[in-house]
């Protein structure tokens, strides 16, 4: 993690950034430079058609006092918030691997400064972009591996070290979520996704598990059926930080799908991608960062997390097309496709989490639906709703935080496609509006009276190229979007 500091002046060591808002090049300060230097890089910066525009760098070298010393330029665009997110992971992105280890970033300059919301985004721009999970690479060239360890922000406005402490944690969220994604199923699976979300008691996060008697014991069937093709033990992991001593009761509550391994059981998948299945739990990540970022700062309120954790996987005992599962709530589901797992994982999750805990708001996370990514290819996740205000409030959570979701319809004719001839219902509808069917699947387990939000975000957790706040691979999907959630609405 690359080490942030907020400093009242500006070192005279590292490269140094200046920011230059849009179309301010020609007038800009460039503080912490010769008149000669402010000369060249105006002039250099103008020759690179470097116009402040949002994300955009330009790079040089200027000589002071026979000393060489790098300039970035650095564009704010309008000087929104994105826009000084955006800034950060484009400071990251030059230098991560440049050979450089220290940058400042002086905001002194600046004619319309940036709020410390802006300062604060900034910095999680910049961890964020920095993030990386080179465990296994033994042999990584030197020229591969990051250099950048610390950046020192100058001239950011009062407020800005405790905005920072409350992004700081929701980075650290998200670093945890994209490490779960990121792991191979061999290394994260039901037990040891347990086992490294045991860090959270030391924030005062208490940590409930139900192993496989236990999931027995409660009538988990839909649940079971999808593990017991798997020789690993599936587990409810139950994260709860309670940040209002009591005062908010009950709590809000979160549900990810942490299918570790998603094989497609009996109805086996295609080989191609299949590898891809690994991060078929970022529901479940999700939640537990979000579990991760609230503890860390603190957060006044009342949440409840569930990670419902299985493999999916095909053997001489894996549950078989046609089987007829009974669920905790005692519906009974027709498994018509093995691998429409995640619903039948979630459903029983859903009803434990409402039974012991009796919420108004339930969200739950999942990857899924391949149908969701024809919907809405990798730019939103895929939201569903029974109440348009809690629908509304998650919206605009994704949109401030940068995890955008667009929301798609239910009604009674997507549901009777998921009717069964034998028992309650069938897993899968037709191939027509499959993430609609999954989530009438999903709503025929919400209590009555509970708000309730189903997010598909099987598009958003794993990235084939570079976004703005993460290179290839693990996004953390869903951590600043829960976080923000939580914050605007559960909070004070
Ligand atoms: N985990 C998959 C969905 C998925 C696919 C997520 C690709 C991310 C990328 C899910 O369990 C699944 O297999 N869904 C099936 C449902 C179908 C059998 C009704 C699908 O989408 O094909
Ligand atoms: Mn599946
Ligand atoms: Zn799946």
């Amino acid at each position: 993690m690359i080490a942030i500091s907020l400093a009242a002046s500006a070192p005279k060591t590292g490269t140094l950034v200046l920011p230059v808002a849009k179309d301010g090049l020609s007038g800009a300060a460039l503080p912490g430079l010769s008149p000669e230097n402010v000369s060249l890089v105006r002039a250099g910066g103008a020759t690179h058609r470097f116009e402040g525009e949002s994300a955009s760098v330009s790079d040089f070298f200027v000589t002071d006092g026979g000393e060489a010393r790098r300039v970035l330029l650095a564009g704010t665009g309008q000087g929104s918030v994105e826009d000084y997110e955006k800034l950060g992971a484009a400071v990251t992105t030059r230098l991560l691997t440049s050979g450089e280890t220290e940058a400042v970033i002086d905001l002194s300059g600046l004619v319309i400064k940036p709020s410390a919301e802006a300062v604060a985004r900034l910095a999680a721009g910049i961890v964020l972009r920095g993030w990386r999970h080179d465990v296994y690479r033994t042999k990584l060239p030197e020229k591969q591996k990051p250099t950048l360890q610390s950046v020192t922000i100058v001239g950011a406005p009062d407020g800005s070290d405790a905005a920072w402490a409350n992004a700081k944690a929701v980075t650290e969220g998200v670093a945890f979520t994209r490490e779960l994604v990121t792991e191979p199923a061999n290394v994260v699976y039901p037990a040891s996704f347990v086992e490294r979300c045991r860090k959270l008691a030391a924030l005062g996060v208490e940590i409930e598990v139900l192993g496989r008697k236990e999931l027995e014991a409660a009538g988990m069937g839909a649940l079971l059926g999808v593990s017991q093709g798997s020789v690993r033990e599936p587990q409810l992991l139950v994260m709860r930080w309670d940040g209002s001593n009591g005062a908010k009761t009950p709590p809000v509550v979160f549900v990810g799908k942490g299918v570790t391994f998603d094989t497609g059981g009996i109805s086996l998948k295609p080989p191609a991608g299949m590898e891809d299945m690994k991060w078929d739990m970022g529901g479940a990540g999700a939640v537990a960062g979000m579990m991760l970022a609230l503890a860390t700062r603190k957060a006044k309120a009342h949440v409840v997390g569930v990670c419902a954790l299985v493999e999916n996987m095909p053997d001489g005992n894996a549950q078989r097309p046609g089987d007829v599962v009974t669920s905790m709530s005692g519906q009974t589901i027709e498994v018509i496709n093995t691998d429409a797992e995640g619903r039948l994982v979630l459903c029983d999750a859903m009803t434990w989490v409402q039974k012991k805990y009796a919420p108004k708001v339930m969200v739950d996370l999942a990857t899924l639906t391949g149908a969701m990514i024809i919907s809405l290819g990798f730019e939103h996740a895929g939201i569903f709703s029974n109440d348009d205000e809690l629908a509304g409030l998650l919206i605009k959570a994704g949109k401030e935080a940068g995890d955008p979701l667009w929301r798609f319809p239910l009604s009674p004719a997507y549901d009777k496609l998921i009717e069964s001839p034998i028992a309650d219902m069938k897993n899968v509808g037709p191939r027509e509006g499959g993430s609609i069917t999954a989530a009438q699947f999903l709503q025929r387990f919400v209590d009555e009276g509970v708000k309730w939000a189903h997010l598909d975000i099987a598009g958003m957790v794993w990235a084939s190229k570079p976004g703005a706040v993460w290179d290839k691979g693990a996004t953390g999907y869903g951590v600043r979007l829960l976080d923000r959630f939580v914050a605007d609405n559960f909070e004070g």
